[in-house]
């Protein structure tokens, strides 16, 4: 049922406040100022043990994870790394007892991501699911399995979970770092009355639909976007990017901003058209001298940055802004645009949205 809409996807984007409430519901405790961690899945693993951190994933829920890290390392101090699952075997593990690997994947069933979790367990890691979809055989496998409430996802592009994923894991550091007494609760209480603004955020920044709509036209016979962002933002890129490949079959590039000047730049022209993350967060000023040295050799920019930042729109050509807020909401309200971007293109394009070609929803061979 795609309640009125004319895609899955535009329907699943549009139940992302939905996605994320149901993810941080029964696990924040406002009044205390606490995780509550056995709503969130964890019982045999011991979190006060924990001294490294591996996240496994592929396609979106790897992004989802790259993004978290900036979270759990700066509310823990716990080295993460974060694997994309089809290469991780092939490298020799070094997890012990006190690693918690964890496995993000919307499906709960993509056969590379299921392998590496197993082998990162036969290597002695404690072993979490972070899944969708309840019972299935990645959670199987793990030690803990936490699920994200996101509902059900019919698109094969994903949307609504990679903010459930995010959330998810922002919860799981805050959790960790609970546990292991790294934060005070003041600071923990912060973070909780931040992440309770999420859906309310991310419902207002829906309304931004239409518009992007509009713009979407000057894209859709683009035959390459280049995307760039710093810290967070990166990913939110790399989100954007890969949305864009697989909706639209217009070639995308994710770039960390400060990566473009050591190849890149090179693409730049006045037919090339760059997607600037830029919202005002402590990379802003960086990320505004990659945008002036794009628009120097005449590429165009379609940035998407703070509401009001005239500076920023005075240098873009197109700007699509998201409301100021802190920087653990920044990514969920900037990735509604790169969805919305890939899904409007993709509809002036004539794309079949739900199922792009090539793709299925759950990857089960290696
Ligand atoms: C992108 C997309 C894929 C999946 C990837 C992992 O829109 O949907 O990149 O994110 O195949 O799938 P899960 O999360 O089910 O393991």
């Amino acid at each position: 049922d795609k309640n009125g809409y004319d895609h899955y996807m535009l329907k699943e984007i549009h139940e992302q406040p939905q996605a994320v409430a149901q993810t941080i519901n029964g696990r924040l405790d406002l009044e205390l100022g606490k995780i509550n961690i056995d709503n969130y899945g964890i019982s045999n693993i011991n979190l006060k043990e924990i001294d490294r951190i591996q996240i496994i994933a592929c396609g979106t829920s790897f992004y989802a994870g790259s993004l978290a890290r900036y979270f759990i390392e700066k509310f823990t101090k716990i080295p993460v790394e974060v694997e994309l699952a089809s290469e991780s075997r092939y490298r020799t593990s070094t997890v012990n007892s006190r690693t918690l690997s964890i496995a993000v994947s919307q499906s709960g069933e993509t056969i590379d991501t299921l392998q590496a979790i197993k082998f990162s367990k036969e290597n002695g890691a404690q072993t979490l699911a972070i899944v969708n979809v309840p019972g299935s055989t990645i959670a199987h496998n793990c030690h803990d399995e936490s699920l994200i409430y996101a509902g059900p996802e019919v698109g094969v592009a994903s949307t609504k979970a990679f903010s459930a994923q995010v959330s998810s894991l922002i919860i799981l550091g805050l959790a960790l770092a609970q546990e292991q007494k790294k934060l005070s609760s003041e600071k923990i209480t912060e973070c909780i009355d931040e992440l309770v603004k999420v859906p309310s955020l991310l419902e207002k920044t829906l309304t931004l639909s239409s518009y992007i709509e509009k713009i979407s036209k000057k894209f859709y016979k683009a035959s390459s976007i280049l995307f760039i962002g710093r810290g967070q933002q990166w990913f939110v890129a790399m989100e954007g990017a890969l949305k864009l490949k697989e909706l639209s079959y217009i070639h995308a590039e994710g770039y960390a901003a400060g990566e473009l000047k050591h190849g890149p730049i090179a693409l730049i022209d006045e037919n090339l058209w760059v997607v600037c993350l830029a919202p005002k967060d402590s990379y802003y000023e960086k990320t505004i001298s990659n945008i002036e040295e794009i628009r120097a050799r005449g590429g165009k920019i379609l940035s998407v940055g703070t509401e009001g930042d005239e500076d920023l729109k005075s240098i873009s050509d197109e700007f699509i802004g998201v409301v100021e807020c802190s920087e653990i909401i920044l990514p969920f309200l900037t990735a509604v645009p790169m969805h919305l971007l890939s899904y409007w293109i993709a509809v002036k394009k004539g794309t079949d949205v739900d199922q792009p070609r090539n793709l299925a929803k759950s990857v089960t061979v290696e």
